[in-house]
């Protein structure tokens, strides 16, 4: 059977690639601990299938057809389209159409009831934290797009369940597979809002608590009040919400948070404990 050796989450500020030397040389060092920290430890769980789960950009979607929750099962996934990410070493990046279609099953079994797609172009959600963490070679890649950029979006409670669906998939997976799972997006931002670039970091500290309470009543509770209000971009915590339910969570670890004013975003960088690779992620002194 499949093992879940892995739960992550990354945020994906563009600027990261588009600008990096917009944010002085001590900063920049910070965050590229974080990234190096967080790449040691995905890398040290060695999956086989990463299971991304992050928004769509307005790459595969637009408002004639805005899924809420978007599989992709092809062989193979093409990426980054954007021309501003071109350099980034990713063009055709291998998919897992076998737990793919498995997870798929597996949701609709459940009463989930997700969209699926042969072919997917790969935006910086994806491929931004999978650079910067240096991930390479890279594991099999299964996207899973979840509707976090476009009102109305899934509610908070469903992306937790949909992360405990993801786990039991994964474990009924009949393949001897390790499987990480890796969430991308927020913390707070705002994007061509009336306020953008500014970042709530009172939003995200609090935020980063509830995710280590390990109690999901009160993150629920906490998002329901504040995350419309941390800027737009704070809907992408959905993304850590699926992670948090896969984690069952528990474990939650802050590898680092940077609320860079030059990037528009509040970065946050996270593993959690509660897999089964059989060596939990250990706290460590967070970067920054
Ligand atoms: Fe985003």
């Amino acid at each position: 059977m499949a093992r879940l050796v892995g739960v992550f989450a990354s945020s994906h500020a563009p600027l990261m690639a588009r600008a990096w030397e917009s944010v002085d040389a001590s900063r920049r060092e910070r965050i590229s601990r974080t990234f190096a920290e967080l790449g040691r430890r995905f890398s040290e769980s060695r999956p086989d299938i990463a299971l991304v789960v992050s928004p769509d950009h307005w790459v595969n979607f637009f408002l004639d057809n805005l899924p809420s929750f978007c599989i992709g099962v092809g062989e193979t996934h093409d990426g980054p389209p954007e021309p501003w990410l071109k350099g980034v070493p990713y063009g055709s990046i291998k998919g897992h159409p076998g737990f793919a279609l498995h997870l798929v099953a597996t949701a609709f079994d459940g009463g989930f009831d997700p969209s699926l797609s042969h072919h997917l172009e790969l935006d910086h959600g994806f491929i931004i934290p999978l650079w910067k963490m240096a991930i390479d070679p890279l594991p099999a890649l299964v996207p899973l797009i979840v509707g976090t950029i476009e009102p109305p979006m899934p509610s908070a409670r469903r992306c937790i369940a949909w992360g405990r669906m993801i786990r039991a998939a994964i474990e009924s997976y009949p393949e001897d597979s390790r499987v990480a799972v890796l969430a991308t997006g927020g913390l707070s931002h705002s994007i061509g809002e009336h306020d953008m670039g500014r970042i709530d970091e009172a939003f995200d500290r609090e935020c980063i608590e509830h995710f280590r309470s390990g109690d999901p009543e009160a993150l629920l509770a906490f998002l329901d009040r504040r995350m419309e209000s941390a800027g737009n971009g704070a809907a992408e915590v959905r993304n850590w919400l699926v992670a948090h339910g896969a984690a069952r969570a528990r474990g939650f670890d802050l590898i680092g948070y940077h609320p860079y004013p030059e990037w528009y975003v509040g970065c946050g960088f996270a593993a959690w404990g509660d897999h089964d690779s059989g060596a939990e992620a250990t706290a460590s002194t967070p970067a920054a």
